[in-house]
């Protein structure tokens, strides 16, 4: 279905539940734990639950770490964990064996490239981000700034909408460009390829977050010649909350890239136990410590089912519903003066909508206790995410329906529906 192509008025429930019959994908939302009466369109922020990891994880503790005991970092293959499954996220992002490993968080994996994409280049004196960038990614590059610059922090260029586009900044003192794929807030994507390619122009290294791409739109590191990347692992490939943070490194940067945290596991032979680093070969060098194994369990159940899923099915599907999402938040909730601020264009747009509403936070409550479940980015955007393999064609109609009633009736103006929590 495209925009162009659909009337407006021949969407209704029947047309969602007729795709839905049609769907390919559908019968992967069974692999889910859904709880009863939620539409899940948070995907995007925590994925939801695969109906296999408590029983997976449940035997890890079980059978490899109750019976196993420290043997398991031998018979279980504990030790290797980090790389085994980077070798199966790497199909994910258009990687290659020995390309990818699994890191800390996405913050501390992003400190731990960046740094080492700084010091491939020595002479150079700045760093380029985007101003809606997420935040940690910004806090971040600033430590690489202090820490690669020393006496002379390198100088931080930031894109805005208002501001110098990429090629105006972008010269011979760039170091490095950190940019996310796809946008938190809007699900803008950005052209990887394109912009790889005018970065390289300029002798400047490339580093890729993927937090809101991988298992949300197709990805191709190695044909966009990027040089790093990483990303979470909790958002749509449904790794649990906290789970590990990827780590891709083009290949060609293996042996003289220095990551930022030398720690031990990637050292070249940890269990010699030496006095000084020695990095290991490929990949195992952005290794730090002892990995968090019981998430890593809970990843690598989501995983198995990763294995089988069609990209390519996976894409489609997830523009479906992100245009019929747009094309119903513009036929029923234009008279609330609700906006789409996610591209149109299905070329530049992610797997999720973000539309602007004034009290978007109380409407977002509202909904929610509704059991549709987006969230909130301030100062006034409700953003939705569409996560092809559990969410439906007719969550995306009873999602707008909620939302429209909502609206019409009023009820986010009640008092509890303004309560902040922590987390929004
Ligand atoms: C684009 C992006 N990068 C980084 C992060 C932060 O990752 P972490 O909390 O795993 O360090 C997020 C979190 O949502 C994100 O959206």
């Amino acid at each position: 279905m495209s925009t162009a192509t659909t009337t407006q008025h021949a969407i209704d429930r029947a047309t969602c539940a007729a795709l839905d019959a049609a769907d390919p994908l559908a019968p992967y939302r069974d692999r889910f734990a859904l709880p009863d009466g939620v539409v899940y369109l948070d995907g995007n922020s925590l994925g939801a639950l695969p109906r296999a990891t408590a029983a997976h994880v449940e035997r890890v503790i079980a059978e490899e770490w109750g019976v196993g005991l420290i043997r398991s970092w031998n018979d279980a293959g504990w030790f290797e964990k980090p790389l085994a499954l980077g070798d199966r996220i790497a199909p994910l992002i258009g990687a290659g064996p020995g390309e990818v490993v699994l890191g800390d968080s996405t913050s501390a994996s992003l400190f731990q490239v960046a740094m080492a994409a700084a010091r491939l280049r020595p002479d150079r004196t700045v760093v380029i981000s985007e101003r809606g960038n997420f935040p940690t990614d910004l806090y971040v590059l600033e430590s690489v700034q202090e820490l690669v610059g020393g006496a002379a922090p390198l100088e931080r260029r930031l894109i805005a909408d208002d501001g110098p586009t990429l090629d105006e900044m972008l010269d011979e003192d760039v170091a490095v460009v950190v940019l996310t794929h796809v946008d938190y807030r809007t699900g803008r994507m950005h052209d990887m390829g394109e912009v790889t390619r005018r970065v390289h122009a300029a002798g400047a290294i490339m580093v890729w977050d993927l937090c809101h791409s991988v298992g949300a739109v197709p990805v191709d590191l190695n044909a966009a010649g990027a040089d790093f990347a990483i990303g979470c692992t909790y958002k749509y490939l449904n790794g649990g909350p906290g789970s590990p943070s990827f780590i891709w490194v083009a290949e060609r940067h293996h042996e003289a890239a220095r990551p930022a945290l030398t720690g031990w596991h990637g050292h070249a032979r940890p269990f010699d136990f030496d006095v000084e680093y020695a990095p290991a070969a490929g990949i195992g060098r952005f290794r730090v410590g002892t990995p968090q194994l019981l998430s890593v369990a809970a990843l690598e159940a989501s995983l198995d089912l990763w294995a089988e899923v069609d990209l390519d099915q996976l894409r489609e599907k997830s523009l479906r519903l992100t245009e019929l999402f747009i094309s119903l938040v513009d036929t029923r909730l234009a008279p609330w003066g609700v906006e789409v601020v996610t591209p149109r264009q299905s070329a530049r747009r992610g797997s999720q909508v973000a539309v602007r509403v004034e009290d978007g936070y109380a409407v977002m409550q509202a909904l929610i206790e509704r059991g549709v479940i987006g969230d909130f980015r301030a100062p006034d955007l409700m953003r939705f995410g569409f996560a092809p393999l559990y969410v439906s064609h007719a969550d995306v109609w009873d999602a707008v329906a909620a939302l429209e009633d909502i609206l019409a009736t009023e009820v986010w103006r009640e008092p509890r529906f303004a309560r902040r929590g922590t987390v929004t």
